[in-house]
């Protein structure tokens, strides 16, 4: 196990975790158009980013005092609703906080923004079971320093504890509070900023960060998830939307499909989605299938999952098993001519998005050309849909996902399932 040099980590939120800049900008600019104000350009209004919003409005934008209340007003409308969730997380930091929780720290947030915006940050990004304890004001409560803050959050008995943070408040709070302050170079603070509100020690980016904090060498995992289910679930939408959310995370993400997925296996999929490829025999479908995975997993999976990558797969072996198993009747055949190239690369979670096989007609109808596959008659795609809803009763590893909702509530769902896998980060050591 790794020797942890602080005991006791205390992060801040703003500047440290998450970069929130975008949500506040946009919000501000919905506030002045919808004053009917001329809107600066982006640079300008990067000074936003901090200061009392008030004394922003008058001074950049130089609106009355009447008018900088109401742009308040408008501002935090837009915020709460939708500005607080343009965050992001800086690349590299929830693997950071896993690690440091897999090798036992006590891992804190002192923040001066007000609680129920931390907890709902950390609750959005995956990040709140990871911490023992958040200090941050409350409406209507007490007025606390950043130095208290910094004290109420440590345990009873902190051993060596540090304060991390990007701005002056930080360190000067860790240096009251008698804690180590390490000061990040990456936030919203200058390194003058930071120099001269006493930081023991500055960091410029992340991997230097978890470089102070522990001396492991990073060595994640990463993590495969398989989107699966019949033609019309709604399954690549859903990809999409969790890749943008894993890359708010700041996890690295790499999105494939299958077949195809690497040049060789999209020369395979041209020759089997083709509706001049009419005459294939069942198990010429399959076979290709299969070589077209066995070239993606070397290509393109196992170099991803190697970096540490979340890979995200649009279809995987189980479409076989469905689609030429099931479906085509080629039945246990397909798992074996699958076998030698899945056996080391099988999904650590697969999805299997569930739409009844009459809803999806009725959806890709009104969608796109229908390729090859999707033209195959008779009772194909019941028995596909009924071989997708067994698979589920087979393996831990696959989730069902009721798909009769909006892409929302499908995605809030797939957002749940995704927190929870990477967030065994924090447990597996493996
Ligand atoms: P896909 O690209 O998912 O099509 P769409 O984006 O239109 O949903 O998949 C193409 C077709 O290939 C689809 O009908 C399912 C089929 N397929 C199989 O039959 N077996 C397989 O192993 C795979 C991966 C896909």
């Amino acid at each position: 196990m790794t020797e942890l040099r602080f005991q006791s980590v205390v992060f801040d939120l703003d500047g440290t975790i998450t970069r929130s800049g975008e949500g506040i900008v946009n919000s501000v600019k919905y506030a002045l158009s919808e004053l009917g104000q001329p809107i600066p350009e982006d640079a300008v209004l990067a000074g936003f980013v901090g200061p009392e919003l008030r004394d922003s409005f008058m001074g950049i934008t130089h609106l009355d005092q009447a008018q900088s209340e109401e742009a308040v007003r408008l501002f935090r409308k837009r915020h709460e609703a939708i500005g607080w969730r343009e965050a992001k997380v800086y690349p590299g930091i929830f693997e950071m906080i896993c690690a440091l929780k897999r090798h036992g720290a006590y891992v804190a947030l002192a923040s001066s923004k007000s609680l129920m915006l931390c907890e709902r940050t950390l609750e959005y990004f995956g990040l709140r079971g990871l911490f023992d304890k958040i200090t941050a004001p409350v409406p209507g409560g007490e007025r606390l320093s950043k130095a208290e803050l910094i004290c109420r959050c440590l345990p009873e008995t902190p051993g060596k504890s540090c304060m991390i943070g990007d701005r002056k408040f930080d360190m000067i709070g860790a240096k009251e509070a008698g804690v180590y302050a390490l000061g990040v170079l990456y936030g919203y603070g200058s390194r003058q900023e930071l120099e001269q509100s006493g930081a023991d020690e500055l960091c410029q980016d992340v991997p230097a960060l978890r470089r102070a904090l522990l001396d492991d060498a990073p060595r994640e995992k990463g993590r495969f998830i398989s989107f699966e289910g019949s033609d019309g679930c709604g399954k690549s939408t859903q990809l999409k939307l969790a890749r943008q959310y894993l890359e708010d995370c700041g996890i690295e993400v790499v999105s494939t499909r299958e077949p195809g997925g690497c040049p060789i296996s999209e020369r395979i999929r041209a020759l089997l989605l083709d509706t001049g490829s009419m005459g294939m025999t069942d198990e010429c479908e399959a076979l290709l299938f299969a070589a077209a995975r066995a070239q993606h997993i070397n290509d393109t999976i196992k170099p991803a999952l190697e970096k540490g990558a979340v890979v995200l797969c649009d279809r995987f072996v189980d479409s076989s098993i469905a689609y030429q198993g099931a479906g085509r009747g080629l039945g246990d055949w397909v798992r074996q001519i699958n076998q030698r190239a899945v056996e080391k690369c099988l999904p650590d979670l697969t999805l299997v998005f569930d739409i009844s096989p009459e809803e999806a007609i009725r959806r890709r109808y009104s969608a796109s050309q229908a390729d090859r596959i999707e033209l195959s008659t008779g009772d194909f795609h019941r028995r596909v849909y009924e071989a997708f809803l067994s698979l589920c009763d087979t393996d831990q590893r696959f989730y069902k996902v009721d798909a009769s909702g909006s892409i929302e509530q499908i995605g809030e769902t797939v957002r749940q399932r995704l927190v929870k896998l990477l967030t065994e980060y924090a447990e597996d050591d493996k």
